[in-house]
Protein backbone atom coordinates (compact mmCIF):
# COMPACT_ATOMS: atom_id res chain seq x y z
CA UNK A 1 0.00 0.00 0.00
CA UNK A 2 1.51 3.86 -0.94
CA UNK A 3 1.36 6.16 1.35
CA UNK A 4 -1.54 8.11 -0.27
CA UNK A 5 -3.32 4.98 0.63
CA UNK A 6 -2.73 4.45 4.01
CA UNK A 7 -3.75 8.29 4.59
CA UNK A 8 -7.09 7.37 3.02
CA UNK A 9 -7.42 4.35 5.21
CA UNK A 10 -6.22 5.93 8.03
CA UNK A 11 -9.16 8.37 7.29
CA UNK A 12 -11.95 6.35 6.60
CA UNK A 13 -11.02 4.63 9.55
CA UNK A 14 -10.86 7.87 11.81
CA UNK A 15 -14.20 9.24 10.61
CA UNK A 16 -15.88 5.84 11.34
CA UNK A 17 -15.08 5.88 15.06
CA UNK A 18 -15.63 9.70 15.28
CA UNK A 19 -19.25 9.10 14.19
CA UNK A 20 -20.06 6.98 17.43
CA UNK A 21 -18.01 9.38 19.63
CA UNK A 22 -19.88 12.20 20.21
CA UNK A 23 -17.27 13.53 22.92
CA UNK A 24 -15.92 14.56 19.06
CA UNK A 25 -15.59 17.41 16.42
CA UNK A 26 -17.45 15.85 13.80
CA UNK A 27 -16.30 13.59 10.86
CA UNK A 28 -16.80 15.37 8.73
CA UNK A 29 -13.84 17.94 9.76
CA UNK A 30 -11.15 14.81 10.68
CA UNK A 31 -8.20 15.26 8.62
CA UNK A 32 -4.77 13.30 8.12
CA UNK A 33 -2.95 16.95 7.44
CA UNK A 34 -0.92 18.40 10.20
CA UNK A 35 0.77 16.67 13.16
CA UNK A 36 -0.98 13.46 14.42
CA UNK A 37 0.06 10.63 16.49
CA UNK A 38 -1.75 6.79 14.91
CA UNK A 39 -0.76 3.55 16.37
CA UNK A 40 -0.82 0.38 14.52
CA UNK A 41 -1.58 -3.31 15.14
CA UNK A 42 1.11 -5.91 13.85
CA UNK A 43 -0.58 -5.85 10.30
CA UNK A 44 -0.58 -1.97 10.42
CA UNK A 45 -3.95 -1.44 10.96
CA UNK A 46 -4.43 1.67 12.86
CA UNK A 47 -5.33 1.36 16.33
CA UNK A 48 -5.24 4.84 18.21
CA UNK A 49 -5.37 8.23 16.83
CA UNK A 50 -4.42 11.89 18.18
CA UNK A 51 -4.07 15.17 16.80
CA UNK A 52 -1.98 17.38 17.98
CA UNK A 53 -2.85 21.50 17.18
CA UNK A 54 -1.15 24.74 17.42
CA UNK A 55 -3.01 26.73 19.66
CA UNK A 56 -0.38 29.03 19.66
CA UNK A 57 0.77 29.13 23.39
CA UNK A 58 1.34 25.51 23.52
CA UNK A 59 0.02 22.16 21.85
CA UNK A 60 -3.34 20.75 21.93
CA UNK A 61 -4.19 17.10 22.29
CA UNK A 62 -7.56 16.57 20.53
CA UNK A 63 -9.31 13.86 18.59
CA UNK A 64 -7.78 10.88 21.44
CA UNK A 65 -9.36 7.64 20.26
CA UNK A 66 -8.64 4.30 20.40
CA UNK A 67 -10.32 1.88 18.44
CA UNK A 68 -13.46 -0.14 20.56
CA UNK A 69 -11.88 -3.24 19.47
CA UNK A 70 -8.34 -2.35 21.18
CA UNK A 71 -9.39 -0.39 24.22
CA UNK A 72 -8.48 -1.89 27.87
CA UNK A 73 -4.91 -2.28 26.13
CA UNK A 74 -2.66 0.70 26.91
CA UNK A 75 -2.58 2.35 23.82
CA UNK A 76 -3.48 5.63 25.36
CA UNK A 77 -0.21 5.35 27.21
CA UNK A 78 1.72 5.23 23.81
CA UNK A 79 -0.54 7.89 22.23
CA UNK A 80 0.86 10.37 24.98
CA UNK A 81 4.31 9.01 24.98
CA UNK A 82 4.80 10.39 21.65
CA UNK A 83 3.28 13.49 22.20
CA UNK A 84 6.62 15.55 21.84
CA UNK A 85 6.16 19.36 23.09
CA UNK A 86 7.06 22.08 25.62
CA UNK A 87 3.57 22.66 26.39
CA UNK A 88 0.62 20.40 25.84
CA UNK A 89 -2.54 20.48 26.93
CA UNK A 90 -5.99 18.77 26.82
CA UNK A 91 -9.83 19.01 27.90
CA UNK A 92 -11.60 15.74 28.25
CA UNK A 93 -14.51 14.33 30.82
CA UNK A 94 -13.06 10.53 29.90
CA UNK A 95 -11.86 9.28 33.04
CA UNK A 96 -9.71 6.48 31.57
CA UNK A 97 -8.06 9.64 29.42
CA UNK A 98 -7.76 11.93 32.55
CA UNK A 99 -6.06 8.79 34.40
CA UNK A 100 -3.79 7.95 31.36
CA UNK A 101 -3.09 11.86 31.69
CA UNK A 102 -2.06 12.04 34.78
CA UNK A 103 0.21 8.93 34.52
CA UNK A 104 1.97 10.74 31.35
CA UNK A 105 2.80 13.75 34.13
CA UNK A 106 -0.07 15.83 33.10
CA UNK A 107 -1.58 18.00 36.38
CA UNK A 108 -5.23 19.29 36.91
CA UNK A 109 -5.22 22.76 35.07
CA UNK A 110 -7.73 25.42 35.12
CA UNK A 111 -6.62 27.93 32.31
CA UNK A 112 -4.44 27.39 29.42
CA UNK A 113 -3.24 31.25 29.24
CA UNK A 114 -4.66 33.75 27.60
CA UNK A 115 -3.30 33.40 23.64
CA UNK A 116 -4.29 29.91 23.95
CA UNK A 117 -7.76 30.65 25.08
CA UNK A 118 -8.69 33.08 21.78
CA UNK A 119 -7.11 30.52 19.99
CA UNK A 120 -9.18 27.67 21.32
CA UNK A 121 -12.38 30.18 21.27
CA UNK A 122 -12.20 31.14 17.37
CA UNK A 123 -11.81 26.90 16.84
CA UNK A 124 -14.51 25.71 18.95
CA UNK A 125 -16.65 29.22 17.51
CA UNK A 126 -15.83 27.63 14.20
CA UNK A 127 -16.57 24.07 15.04
CA UNK A 128 -20.04 24.91 16.84
CA UNK A 129 -21.30 26.90 13.21
CA UNK A 130 -19.76 24.40 11.37
CA UNK A 131 -22.11 21.19 13.08
CA UNK A 132 -24.91 23.70 12.95
CA UNK A 133 -24.65 23.86 9.54
CA UNK A 134 -24.53 20.07 9.12
CA UNK A 135 -27.34 20.15 11.64
CA UNK A 136 -25.82 17.57 13.85
CA UNK A 137 -28.13 18.71 16.99
CA UNK A 138 -27.10 15.61 18.55
CA UNK A 139 -23.29 16.07 19.02
CA UNK A 140 -24.57 19.76 19.92
CA UNK A 141 -26.68 18.62 22.61
CA UNK A 142 -24.15 16.14 23.55
CA UNK A 143 -21.41 18.32 24.20
CA UNK A 144 -23.38 21.11 25.72
CA UNK A 145 -24.65 19.13 28.17
CA UNK A 146 -21.41 17.62 29.29
CA UNK A 147 -19.23 21.13 29.15
CA UNK A 148 -19.13 21.17 33.18
CA UNK A 149 -17.57 17.87 33.02
CA UNK A 150 -14.74 18.68 30.65
CA UNK A 151 -11.69 18.77 32.79
CA UNK A 152 -7.79 20.47 31.38
CA UNK A 153 -5.00 18.62 31.95
CA UNK A 154 -1.23 20.53 31.27
CA UNK A 155 2.50 19.60 30.97
CA UNK A 156 4.88 21.96 30.73
CA UNK A 157 8.79 21.22 30.34
CA UNK A 158 9.13 22.58 33.85
CA UNK A 159 7.14 19.17 34.82
C1 LIG B 1 -10.38 7.30 26.33
C2 LIG B 1 -9.70 6.22 25.52
C3 LIG B 1 -8.83 6.89 24.47
C4 LIG B 1 -8.82 5.38 26.48
O1 LIG B 1 -8.00 4.54 25.72
P1 LIG B 1 -7.56 3.07 26.18
O2 LIG B 1 -6.39 2.70 25.36
O3 LIG B 1 -8.73 2.18 26.16
O4 LIG B 1 -7.13 3.32 27.67
P2 LIG B 1 -6.09 2.45 28.47
O5 LIG B 1 -6.33 1.00 28.28
O6 LIG B 1 -4.72 2.92 28.11
O7 LIG B 1 -6.42 2.85 29.96
C5 LIG B 1 -6.05 4.07 30.49
C6 LIG B 1 -6.14 4.04 31.99
O8 LIG B 1 -7.49 4.23 32.39
C7 LIG B 1 -7.68 3.55 33.62
N1 LIG B 1 -9.11 3.30 33.76
C8 LIG B 1 -9.85 2.33 33.20
N2 LIG B 1 -11.14 2.48 33.55
C9 LIG B 1 -11.19 3.58 34.34
C10 LIG B 1 -12.23 4.26 35.03
N3 LIG B 1 -13.50 3.85 34.94
N4 LIG B 1 -11.93 5.36 35.75
C11 LIG B 1 -10.66 5.80 35.83
N5 LIG B 1 -9.64 5.20 35.19
C12 LIG B 1 -9.90 4.10 34.47
C13 LIG B 1 -6.86 2.31 33.53
O9 LIG B 1 -6.41 1.96 34.80
C14 LIG B 1 -5.72 2.70 32.59
O10 LIG B 1 -4.54 2.92 33.28
P3 LIG B 1 -3.48 1.69 33.43
O11 LIG B 1 -3.21 1.18 32.04
O12 LIG B 1 -2.27 2.31 34.02
O13 LIG B 1 -4.14 0.67 34.28
C15 LIG B 1 -10.71 5.28 24.83
O14 LIG B 1 -11.55 4.73 25.80
C16 LIG B 1 -11.56 5.98 23.77
O15 LIG B 1 -11.17 6.04 22.61
N6 LIG B 1 -12.75 6.50 24.17
C17 LIG B 1 -13.66 7.15 23.27
C18 LIG B 1 -13.16 8.48 22.77
C19 LIG B 1 -12.98 9.48 23.89
O16 LIG B 1 -13.83 9.66 24.74
N7 LIG B 1 -11.82 10.16 23.84
C20 LIG B 1 -11.54 11.24 24.73
C21 LIG B 1 -11.94 12.47 24.03
S1 LIG B 1 -11.82 13.88 24.97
Amino acid sequence: MDSNNDASTDLIWLKSIMKQELDLKPPSLARMRGKAIITRDENGSPTGHAALTNRWQGIEINTFVVDPAYRGKGISHQLLSKVDASRAFCYTRNKKLQSALVKAGYRRAFFPGVVSSVNLILSRTGIFLWMLLMFDFKRIIHQIKNLPNYKLYMKTKFD
